[in-house]
């Protein structure tokens, strides 16, 4: 039976005081709603709707995402409504699943349960027992443990309130059967909306089975609705996938303190430090080492290689055996080859480096491409930029630049060259000579020492 994924994503999250429609706010380098499309996206829907309608266009411009089918909920008269504003596009046949577009933590396994439920022709309906129910729909079962109704917290009475069972919204069931029981909502409650919930009480009238999934964790199914609620899934997922990279063999020194804010990959025996965050797509070769306090976004890095403590890595392809570190920058375009060294505050900026060369302290590597073999001495830079434009600078294999030299660019140092501690390069430096550029040192006869005048 074909499946269509309806996510509400309507409401406007009023307790989150943001500008920002709710679904749009961040988590874990994501939206809310891309956590969703994400797994269900997982689950390979024959189509994905997105009801939206608080904060009008910002949701669907904000997403871009071409497989998803865009509904607009214009007011938000409740989840029913929002439901009935997707269901005209889909066929009887298809099993619905709807999801919350404000609970971002559901994991695919748990919406399996719920699609195969439905595909026996039941409505199935994930819960969870938590410490602190308020808020939530609660869950009425009767004697057999049969799941009865949903009724919402504010409809409650103070025993109902007492369950603990709640309703976490995420639902499954035929589109047919559906659409039959949504014609029927009424908006008699305390909110005054069309309670998606009250279809349950349907399905149980009509006979048909409520399969009440009670889902694993809590985390998985938690709601966000403040500050507070977000901050707590933030370090649910940080959690979650601190456990799925220990369980792919990563040593982290403590779980609690990484955070991956996308996609980390990591071959045999990685090792990570305390404080470290990973940003974008970051693969890591096998037994590569990362100290405390490193940054490390949309990098790929080789077999071997060591980045030490505070350093901060963005864009770079880095080569196996490599040392980086501590307190280096390695900004966008950067490819350092096997056994480059880049150490204590040296930034390298869109620049090559070349199999086994080094700059190991205080440097600038701007624009340049640098062979193999090289020493960049302390305090060398590249002078790219004239204010207007960005120019090149390119170092041959073997070649020794002074400490303290300044590139100015577009300028040439051909291979095996040195270049004297404290030159200003401004013509090229032709290979395997010694150039310096720089006034010679003098001492002057008979100078004195200025004195105080009385
Ligand atoms: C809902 C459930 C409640 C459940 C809780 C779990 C109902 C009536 N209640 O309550 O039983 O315990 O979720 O988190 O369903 N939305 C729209 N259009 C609307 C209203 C809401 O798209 O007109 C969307 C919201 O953007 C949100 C989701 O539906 O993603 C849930 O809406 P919300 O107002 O947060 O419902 P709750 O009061 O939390
Ligand atoms: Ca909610």
């Amino acid at each position: 039976m074909p499946l269509s994924v309806v996510i509400l994503a309507a409401g406007q999250g009023q307790r989150m005081h943001s500008d920002l429609p709710k679904v749009l706010q961040p988590l874990g380098g994501k939206t809310l709603l891309e956590h969703v499309l994400h797994t269900a996206a997982t689950l390979k829907p024959s189509a994905i709707h997105v009801v939206y309608g608080h904060g009008g266009d910002q949701v669907p411009a904000a997403l871009r995402q071409p497989q998803v089918q865009w509904v607009l909920q214009a007011e938000q008269l409740g989840t029913g409504h929002a439901l009935m504003q997707a269901l005209p596009a889909i066929p009887d046949d298809h099993t619905v699943l709807v999801l919350y577009g404000d609970v971002p933590l559901v994991r695919a396994g748990t919406l399996r349960k719920l699609v195969d439920s439905a595909l026996r022709g039941e409505l199935a309906v994930l819960t969870a027992r938590v410490a602190e129910p308020a808020g939530y729909g609660r869950m009425l079962r009767d004697a057999e443990g049969q799941v009865q109704r949903i009724v919402e917290h504010k409809d409650a009475s103070a025993e109902q309130r007492g369950i603990n069972e709640i309703n976490t919204g995420l639902m499954a069931c035929g589109a047919g059967l559906l659409r039959g029981w949504l014609a029927q909502l009424r908006n008699h409650n305390a909110q005054k909306e069309y309670y998606l919930t009250d279809v349950i009480a349907m399905a149980a009238a009509e006979g048909v089975l409520v399969d009440g999934v009670v889902a694993a964790e809590e985390s998985e199914v938690a709601g966000i609705n403040d500050r507070e609620q977000l901050a707590a899934a933030e370090t649910a997922l940080r959690q979650r996938l601190a456990e799925e990279l220990m369980q792919r063999g990563v040593m982290l020194r403590d779980p609690a303190r990484i955070d991956v804010r996308g996609e980390l990959s990591c071959g045999r025996d990685v090792c990570i430090d305390i404080n470290c965050v990973f940003e974008g797509e970051v693969k890591l070769g096998h037994r590569v080492r990362i100290g405390p306090n490193a940054v490390i976004r949309d990098c790929e890095i080789g077999d071997d290689t060591e980045v030490f403590a505070h350093s901060v890595l963005e864009g770079a392809s880095i080569g196996a055996r490599v040392r980086i570190g501590p307190f280096a920058r390695i900004r966008p375009q950067s490819q350092l080859a096997d056994e480059v060294h880049i150490g204590n505050f040296v930034e390298v900026k869109k620049s090559k480096l070349g199999r086994n060369s080094k700059a190991n302290h205080l440097a600038y590597l701007g624009d340049a491409e640098i062979g193999s073999e090289v020493n960049v001495g302390a305090g060398t830079i590249t002078c790219n930029y004239d204010g207007v434009n960005k120019h090149r600078t390119v170092i041959g294999d073997g070649a020794f630049i002074g400490s303290n030299t300044a590139l100015v660019a577009p300028v040439t140092v051909g291979p095996g060259a040195t270049i004297g501690a404290g030159s200003v390069i401004t013509r090229d430096a032709p290979a395997g000579q010694l150039s310096i550029a720089r006034a010679r040192q003098e001492t002057v006869p008979g100078w004195k020492r200025p004195r105080k005048k009385t």
